[in-house]
């Protein structure tokens, strides 16, 4: 992937999470020098496997299993510092080394414990109506960045600023909270007591993000940016309201480290070769029954931060198309081919229909999306393991014809292909 003009590589999901992005991330990690979250949070599961040795990270890069490999957390990312901190302990025991090489930007907004509060109280107030959240305390901690009573990694400095804001934004949480009808309540002194704990351990990983990485592509370093969550999780460009509350797609992996776009040279999308989502929300080539749960088990899809039941489903040459728009994906990179390695025939959406309309876009209301009947295409299956094949030769020809079909689809080239969860089950091609 890196080489003399690809300097400098944003990573996203190109559906609804859980693509395989953290296995995509290490793989290319080999030939990075850098590697930096630039959104979400610890809402995130990326998980990597190194040998017999499975890590789940919600914070800290993918990249971290190289050990040479410099890790950062843009500004763009709310830093949980609890998480944090307990995730750099789970690497420390397992032999892995990270605290001299990973950096926070120092503009990063923390996620304190009223968000986490907030999160679930709302999420429980809704009902039937919610999310779905994986109640990390997301959505509430980037209401307060966008609202302005947020406290940032630079912050921690600086007591009196930090209990103005705890104080002010304890008293608000704890009438949300009894709005929402829970008897939890913020502590502000308790939060405070927390903050001093976590304040030095964290300031001391702080750093400015963006001159770090403009400084580490011109000594010729190769930079990756690793996106969390997907496209169709996306703010503005996801099935909203059932996405998240960031910025996903690649527009917002320059904002979210402190470089420019004109420095990205690639921008890669990862995607499954089937449809997973989590949590509440339309999804169109959803199954059900005992198809849904053939898919569930031969995928092992289960949640890497909740451990809910994903919803399986087919690939939805829609949503990548509309995820290669708005990301102006370069190159693709498809996982889980070899979970699709038994079916006699698989099915491929390659259209919408909205009220008997063939629509080739995708619409902007969850209503819509819930009523829009996908127009399938049936591929053969293969019948063949597929998990040791390592060049596009070696794949057997109607799983080639259907990653063609795949390319053809969405209109973007597959550069990468994943045939099983170890680093070694990757087909490289072109
Ligand atoms: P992420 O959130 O996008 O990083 O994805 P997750 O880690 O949440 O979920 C992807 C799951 O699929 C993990 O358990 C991976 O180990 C696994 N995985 C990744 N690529 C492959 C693949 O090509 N084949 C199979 N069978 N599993 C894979
Ligand atoms: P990775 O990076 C899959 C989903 C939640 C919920 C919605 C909002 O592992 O792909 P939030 O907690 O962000 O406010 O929840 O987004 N969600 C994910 N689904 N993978 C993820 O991350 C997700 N992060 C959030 O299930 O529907
Ligand atoms: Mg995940």
């Amino acid at each position: 992937m890196f080489d003399d003009k690809t300097r400098c590589v944003v990573l996203v999901g190109v559906q609804w999470g859980d693509e395989g992005k953290g296995k995509i991330t290490d793989v290319l990690a080999e030939q990075a020098t850098l590697v930096a979250r630039y959104q979400g949070g610890a809402n995130a599961g990326h998980t990597v496997l190194v040998g017999e040795d499975e890590f789940i990270l919600h914070l800290i890069p993918s990249g971290a299993l190289y050990p040479d490999v410099r890790c950062l957390l843009g500004n763009g990312v709310v830093l949980d510092p609890r998480t944090l901190i307990d995730e750099i302990e789970m690497l420390q025991s397992r032999g892995v080394e990270i605290e001299d090489r990973l950096g926070v930007s120092r503009r990063a907004h923390l996620v304190l414990p009223y968000h986490k509060q907030l999160d679930g109280a709302k999420e429980a107030a809704k009902g039937s109506g919610r999310i779905g959240t994986t109640k990390r305390g997301i959505g509430p901690a980037y209401r307060d960045k966008i609202s302005r009573n947020g406290l940032r990694v630079c912050d921690l400095a600086d007591r009196d600023y930090c209990w103005n804001v705890v104080r002010e934004g304890a008293a608000t949480a704890n009438a949300l909270l009894a709005h929402f009808g829970v008897d939890e309540r913020a502590d502000p002194e308790a939060i405070m007591s927390e903050l001093e704990f976590v304040a030095s351990r964290v300031l001391a990983l702080g750093t400015d993000t963006g001159s770090e990485i403009r400084s580490e592509l011109s000594r010729g370093g190769n930079v990756l940016l690793e996106g969390a969550q997907g496209s169709l999780l996306d703010v503005d460009h996801g099935t909203y309201p059932f996405v998240t509350s960031s910025t996903t797609t690649a527009g917002g992996a320059a904002a979210g480290v402190g470089i420019g776009p004109t420095l990205i040279d690639e921008v890669l999308g990862v995607v499954k070769a089937y449809t997973t989502r989590v949590g509440a929300g339309p999804f169109p080539t959803e199954l059900q029954g005992e198809e849904a749960e053939r898919l569930r088990n031969l995928g092992a899809e289960f949640g890497a931060t909740t451990g809910r039941p994903r919803r399986p489903g087919w690939f939805d040459g829609v949503v990548v198309r509309h995820a290669a728009g708005v990301n102006g994906l370069t190159g693709l990179a498809v996982t889980k081919l070899d979970v699709l390695d038994s079916f006699d025939e698989i099915l491929l959406g390659v259209g919408y229909q909205l009220d008997g309309v063939a629509t080739a876009d995708f619409p902007e209301r969850a209503a819509d999306i819930e009523r829009v009947r996908p127009v399938y295409e049936k591929e053969p299956g293969w019948k063949s393991d597929t998990g040791g094949c390592r060049s596009w030769d070696e794949l057997p020809e109607a799983a080639q014809h259907y990653l063609k079909r795949i390319e053809t689809v969405s209109e973007v080239p597959i550069r990468l292909v994943s045939v099983g969860s170890a680093r070694s089950q990757i087909v490289r091609v072109g």
